[in-house]
């Protein structure tokens, strides 16, 4: 496979970007005192050590009021220079440049954070954050002028390559003054083309007088708002066109979406794969030679060679690989594609994090954002080679099996299925979400390549031949699903009767038992309200039954991040799932499941099959009876509780590196 195009260097004004491959700015959360941290300089000095050719870093806010992350950059604060220095110098070390955004939310902004009032063209609240901004005054949009420049000014003081003027995903401040669909002002600043593109060219003109002619400055618009009465392609060409007769511009990223289709602003794995990649097409198609660069989900090295090989766009973003693999670029050029750690487009261990107030990292990097301390050239050989046995091959397991053989122990993995990958491999054999299966294809490569015993169909016991000679077992032996309805003692019920009825089934007798339902089923969410219950019903629906989904939650969804729930719940209105939220299953019968719904008894008739997709028990007899034998035993993963992928690779990197 060749990777010519996309390893090719560019020029970008006086830089040479030493290829194609750039990661688009996104929010870290690192900054808990609003200025750059520890925690940022090592997290970039990785992905530039990887080999990536451009980094722009998000987003240093222009204004208190533009604020969206509880943990952002206050660009605008002369504060914010020595620290964004130390980034510059750290990535430059390793010859990659880096620009910063330049950003302010306007009403997608978060006002819990700053106190300030929301700003917008005009009063329309956000369908994501629901409160109302305010239509900004003259007096405001000087403020944000004279921000965009002030913080222009403060990251090249700092060193940086360049800024870049974010005016894409419609909300944010610029780009919601561009679209019909935000703004309806009737002063200079709303009406037609001109009048909206009025601030963003003040902003372009203010940035590019105040760090003068030789500094990179960049724009990202949105090639279309895919909003009702918002921007679309043609009107996205005619404004490239007019912000590029500036003259004040020296490239332009491509996106797409607004917040009223929010699952499309980083789509996950529901959405198509280069969503916008048609949209930076066609701006470039309408500009030229003019540097244009494309993102959104191309996350496939091949597909970013050929975008660059078909004149789609000049550089291809992969950001979100990036946080999955820094070292993307490097494995590339050094032929190992198959070392590249894909990113799986789940959002959970990223995006998701921002709401939480949390630091970004990864599901399958445990490293992203924790740079310092696991990142690159921080695995240390151990001091003596121990004879390591891991017991399971899930994600946990395999994390911890690679880990200990890079330190150069004797590692022994034994799963008790014919296969490697546990829970995750059942779970991306699900049709729609085999991507999730890249963790395993990642982590079973490892395995192999670095010799690592594997041994399946092996039930390891404390009594048996298989931990013979351990130094150190690690019981990495995954969780199971409990035929009980955990999540109704919130609700003060004892227990339910009926779950011991031979047409209730769990998710795993259908997943790996083979268990075929009836026509009609009742798909039972024990609280959770997260991809397991979804992914089973709808399953099944496709497949044709006739399903309903039975949650104590408001609704199905519930704990899905704010940018996954949209299309999920689409997909359970489309595919006819019936859903029962705030209902509480009190008894099931041969034929029926009682519940209480919203306080008052219901009962659901033709119950042909009830599929319990509750919560998971850890496995864990095998480390309690080592433990109680004094045996050197360690424990990760579901089968310390159940959880996540994301906890069971981090515990299990963490494993590792102690032995
Ligand atoms: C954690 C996170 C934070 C982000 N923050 C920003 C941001 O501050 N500004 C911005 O323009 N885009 C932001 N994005 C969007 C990315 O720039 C990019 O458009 C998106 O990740 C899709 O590209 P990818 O599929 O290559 O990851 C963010 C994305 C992620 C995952
Ligand atoms: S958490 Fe998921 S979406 Fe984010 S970088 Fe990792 S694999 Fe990709």
């Amino acid at each position: 496979m060749s990777y010519d195009a996309l390893l090719s260097p560019f020029r970008l004004k006086h830089l040479t970007l030493r290829n194609r491959v750039m990661m688009t700015a996104h929010v870290t959360n690192m900054a808990p005192l609003h200025v750059p941290s520890d925690q940022h300089v090592a997290y970039y000095r990785d992905r530039a050590r990887g080999g990536i050719g451009l980094i722009v870093m998000g987003f240093p806010s222009v204004h208190p009021a533009g604020t969206n992350n509880v943990q952002e950059i206050a660009g605008y604060d002369p504060r914010v220079v020595p620290g964004l220095r130390a980034i510059a110098d750290a990535v430059h070390e390793h010859d990659t440049p880096i620009i910063a955004q330049l950003g302010h939310a306007g009403r997608q902004g978060n006002s819990a954070y700053t106190m300030l009032p929301l700003m917008a063209p005009s009063a329309i609240p956000c369908p994501l954050n629901r409160e109302m901004p305010k239509a900004m005054e003259p007096e405001d949009l000087d403020e944000v002028v004279e921000g965009h420049a002030t913080t222009a000014a403060h990251v090249r003081e700092a060193g940086l390559d360049g800024v870049e003027i974010h005016s894409a995903y419609g909300g944010y401040l610029l780009s919601s003054f561009l679209s019909p669909y935000m703004n309806e002002r009737d002063d200079e600043y709303g009406g037609d083309l001109e009048g909206r593109m009025r601030l963003p060219l003040r902003v372009v003109r203010a940035v590019r007088e105040r760090v003068g002619p030789d500094y990179i400055v960049g724009m990202q618009i949105n090639g279309s708002d895919f909003s009702p009465g918002g921007v679309d392609l043609p009107e996205a060409q005619v404004i490239a066109q007019r912000l590029i007769a500036t003259g004040a511009l020296d490239y332009l990223v491509v996106k797409g979406s607004t917040y009223f289709v929010a699952h499309q602003n980083v789509h996950d794995w529901q959405n198509p794969r280069a969503l916008w990649l048609g949209l930076a097409a066609g701006i470039k198609e309408a500009v030229g030679d003019f540097p244009v660069f494309a993102v959104g989900r191309i996350n496939d090295p091949v597909e970013a060679n050929a975008v660059i090989e078909r004149g789609q766009a000049d550089m291809v973003a992969m950001t979100r690989q990036h946080i999955a693999d820094p070292e993307t670029v490097r494995k590339l050029i050094e032929g190992r594609p198959e070392d590249v750690r894909g990113c799986i487009s789940c959002n959970q261990g990223c995006l998701d994090m921002l709401p939480k107030g949390r630091h970004i990292t990864c599901v399958h990097n445990p490293a992203a954002g924790y740079e310092a301390e696991l990142g690159l050239g921080t695995l240390r050989r151990a001091e003596a080679a121990k004879d390591v046995v891991v017991v399971g091959g899930g994600p946990a397991g395999m994390k911890v099996a690679e880990t200990a053989a890079r330190r150069g122990h004797r590692v022994r993995l034994l799963e008790r299925r014919d296969r490697l990958g546990g829970q995750v491999r059942l779970a991306s054999n699900v049709p729609g979400r085999h991507e999730v299966g890249e963790v395993v294809r990642y982590l079973e490569t490892q395995v192999r390549k670095l010799g690592i015993d594997v041994r399946c169909d092996v039930e390891a016991t404390a009594d048996g031949d298989d931990l013979e000679g351990a130094d150190v077992v690690v019981v990495a032996t995954g969780s199971r699903p409990v035929r009980r309805l955990i999540g109704v003692r919130s609700h003060q019920l004892e227990d339910v009767d009926g779950l011991e009825l031979s047409h209730v089934h769990t998710s795993w007798d259908l997943l790996e038992g083979g268990i075929e339902p009836t026509h009609d089923v009742i798909v039972v969410d024990d609280g959770e309200g997260s991809w397991k219950a979804l992914s089973i019903a709808s399953h099944l629906a496709r497949s044709g039954h006739a399903v309903q989904l039975v949650t104590p939650l408001p609704f199905v969804a519930a704990s899905l991040g704010p940018y996954s729930i949209g299309p999920y719940m689409q997909t359970v209105f489309e595919l006819g799932i019936v859903t029962h939220p705030f209902s509480i299953v009190r008894r099931v019968t041969e034929s029926a499941v009682e519940l209480t719904k919203e306080g008052r008894p219901v009962t659901l008739e033709h119950a042909g099959s009830v599929v319990l997709c509750g919560w998971h028990e850890p496995v864990a007899d095998l480390y309690f009876d080592l433990k109680a034998r004094g045996a050197t035993v360690l424990r990760v993963g579901d089968a310390v509780a159940a959880r996540t992928i994301l906890h069971a690779v981090h515990e299990g990197e963490r494993a590792a590196r102690a032995i």
